[in-house]
């Protein structure tokens, strides 16, 4: 090969490399199922074979639920060096690793920067390395790092103040994401400290590819809606690889009737927040399973350009919320906060979208054509009308 050739050639590799980014983790939000929401601290290895089972035969893996999520009370004691091991719940995680991957799903788990979890099992504090290796041995493929007892540390160095000593949490988390990056194992790491101290501001510096916003969702309407709607001027913050997360789904758990669940789903989805299933798979009813293999819904969730959809209005209980999606068209949501069923009118102009349009009733599963630059929907009480819309090509 001539010198000249052996110069280009190096200079196209060196002009590669610096284009092709490598795709990041979490290119769009994750989606699972998660114990804690139904199981909490009674989960046990056959619950988590047995979600990996359900998702496999109801379409959940098929719809994209693909992270197999253990939460807080796996943990059992250290050895003598310091190794971490699962309790007697869990009897071998790494032969539970093999047979959820076998199934066609990954594996998460949970820890604590903190001595103690949150349910006062064994953290991280000082084994951050050690537990890192552990769960790439047994085969981890997601960690949530919930922030719980280290809440004392930062109380103790702040004299009181949790949030005051904020350089020491900052490093906290970032000693973790980099015992998991020498792994050499992809593994998804999802910060859990409450959104203290603005975390969407830092998160992607430490690592994180998902961060909790708020405190503990709750099976209730007051509380689901509270942090969802919580969540308006966030959605800069969120993008593909780093994402914001209002907690995880209650949807089937029982505390709210279908329109509810649905204003969950649909404002998760606008959100582009993470759908972790939070109620039992294997015993749901079909309108949980309709609600959370939406194909739609979760389109709108998993929509490749990641931008985070945002309120546009609110008067009174009526909000209405926008997300720009890949194709061109906007995923409008009408949510009624209300106690009474109501008619919502969408300018279409207010939405950047012409007087034509076509669309798309979502939850209806029906297309309407628009010709009048308006659209009216009666929307129930603590309800949802999700549209999907395109400008229509005349
Ligand atoms: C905290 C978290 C929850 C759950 C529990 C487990 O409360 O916010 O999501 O992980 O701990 O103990």
């Amino acid at each position: 090969m001539s010198l000249a050739l052996i110069l280009l050639s190096g200079f196209v590799a060196a002009a590669c490399a610096q284009t092709a980014r490598p795709v990041p983790l979490a290119p769009t939000p994750p989606m699972g199922r998660n114990s804690w929401n139904h199981f909490a601290q009674r989960v046990i290895d056959a619950d988590v074979r047995a979600a990996a089972d359900a998702m496999v035969a109801n379409g959940m893996r098929e719809a994209g639920y693909i992270y197999v999520n253990i939460d807080d009370s796996w943990e059992g004691t250290r050895d003598a060096d310091g190794v971490l091991h699962s309790n007697n719940k869990f009897p071998d995680m790494k032969a539970l690793a093999d047979y959820v991957h076998s199934k066609g799903f990954k594996l998460g788990i949970y820890s604590s920067p903190g001595a103690k979890t949150c349910a006062k099992y064994e953290g991280s504090l000082g084994h951050e390395a050690q537990d890192a290796k552990t769960y790439a041995e047994w085969g981890i493929d997601f960690l949530k790092y919930d922030l719980c007892s280290y809440g004392n540390v930062l109380r103790k160095e702040g004299h009181g103040d949790v949030a005051a000593a904020f350089p020491l949490q900052r490093l906290a988390y970032r000693k973790m994401h980099d015992a998991l990056v020498a792994t050499g194992r992809p593994i998804i790491y999802s910060l859990c400290q409450y959104g203290m101290n603005s975390v969407w501001e830092w998160g992607p510096e430490v690592g994180g590819n998902l961060w909790r916003t708020t405190g503990d969702i709750k099976d209730t309407y007051e509380r689901m809606s509270l942090i969802g709607f919580a969540q308006a001027g966030l959605a800069k913050y969120g993008g593909p690889g780093h994402w914001n997360d209002p907690d995880m789904l209650e949807v089937g758990n029982g505390g709210m009737n279908g329109d509810e669940y649905r204003t969950h789903m649909s404002l998760w989805a606008m959100l582009a927040a993470p759908l972790l299933a939070g109620n039992d798979l294997s015993k749901m009813k079909p309108e949980t399973l309709a609600i959370l293999e939406n194909r739609d819904v979760i389109a709108i969730d998993q929509d490749p350009l990641g931008i985070q959809g945002d309120r546009l209005s609110a008067v009174g209980p009526l909000e209405i919320w926008s997300k720009p999606l890949s194709d061109g068209s906007k995923a409008v949501a009408l949510f009624n906060r209300g106690e009474l069923e109501t008619s919502m009118t969408l300018k279409l102009s207010d939405v950047g979208l012409k007087k034509a349009v076509n669309l798309h009733d979502v939850w209806a599963g029906k297309d309407i054509a628009v010709e009048n630059g308006s659209y009216t929907a009666v929307v129930p009480k603590h309800g949802v009308v999700l549209l999907r819309i395109q400008n229509s090509s005349h």
